[in-house]
């Protein structure tokens, strides 16, 4: 069973990422794997995340997106909440070019269950020893440092209730599975283990961290005993750790674009191939860190380099 994975492309909604997604599509026909995930992150926008998944669209494998932050931010102007985003229209758009999003129902393939949520962040992942207040999370705000989440997202609970709620689904599908599936793969936008986190000893970076994920995500995962690979997006500096018998790897683009010509190069370090035997996990030639550090940002609007 082989898995290509790519994560938070943000792509931008004047077409000028046109030549990326042919290279991406290119880049994941070339390795022929029999599962495409992208983990979160295209667009805010219906339209951009349509066209984006039509373009990624590749014939011979399962095609699966799991939704991100950007892609449940409501839009300017109107249109579905970030609640019916999540829950049906971007199942919709999903369907209608081909890919399942993973979060609606698991998708099984030979012994392997792939089981998705945008997964949430409760703070469980925020620096104890910098003595911030509960409060300033809750409200996204610190010293005029603000998550952008707290401007864009309409979910209609807290983030706590929320992480709850994705926590339950992710069981619930967990325990949903024909007992012929031997092996899982976790797909979720936000990250389920703090080792994942990139700490710098700086604010607001670190103030932000607290936003990247939810440990008692990470404990369901790793205490089902099934699940062998984690993918995520999110955190825009790529990382892999290992948990007893887990792989967890990020997978993430970040907003850099790199020199036309450096493009094959770039695609080529930022779709992760993962081939699973039985239970084993191998990752191939994986390349961490920020690969958008040093390159050209054309965002606006930006959740900071996380
Ligand atoms: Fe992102
Ligand atoms: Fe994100």
């Amino acid at each position: 069973m082989r898995i290509a994975a790519v994560s938070d492309l943000h792509i931008l909604p004047d077409g000028s990422d046109e030549l990326l997604l042919t290279r991406v599509r290119e880049r994941v026909e070339e390795l022929d794997p029999d599962v495409f995930v992208i983990a979160g992150d295209i667009s805010d926008r219906l339209d951009v995340l349509s066209n984006t998944l039509a373009q990624l669209y590749t014939e011979g494998c399962i095609n699966l997106f799991v939704a991100g932050n950007h892609d449940i931010w409501f839009e300017d102007g109107g249109g579905p909440s970030s609640l019916e985003k999540y829950s049906k229209v971007i199942g919709e758009v999903c369907m209608k070019n081909g890919f399942s999003h993973l979060p609606d129902a698991p998708v099984t393939s030979e012994s392997y269950a792939f089981v998705g949520s945008i997964g949430w962040y409760d703070y469980s992942f925020r620096r104890a020893d910098l003595d911030i207040p509960l409060k300033n999370y809750e409200q996204k705000e610190y010293r005029g440092a603000i998550w952008y989440d707290l401007l864009r997202l309409d979910w209609g609970f807290n983030d706590v209730e929320v992480t709850e709620l994705c926590n339950k689904k992710i069981e619930y599908d967990l325990n949903s599975l024909s007992e012929d599936c031997k092996h899982v793969i976790f797909v979720s936008h936000h990250l389920p283990f703090s080792e994942l986190t990139v700490y710098k000893n700086r604010l607001p970076w670190d103030f932000y961290s607290a936003f990247m994920g939810a440990a008692s995500t990470g404990r369901i995962i790793t205490e089902d005993g099934r699940v062998l690979l984690s993918l995520s997006g999110h955190s825009h500096i790529r990382s892999m750790i290992s948990k007893d018998n887990l792989t967890a790897i990020t997978v993430p683009l970040g907003y850099g674009r790199p020199d036309p010509k450096q493009l094959n190069a770039f695609v080529r370090d930022i779709v992760a191939v993962i081939d699973l035997d039985g239970s084993d996990a191998q990752v191939h030639d994986f390349v961490s860190g920020d690969l958008s550090a040093g390159l050209p940002i054309y965002h606006h609007e930006r959740d900071s380099t996380h």
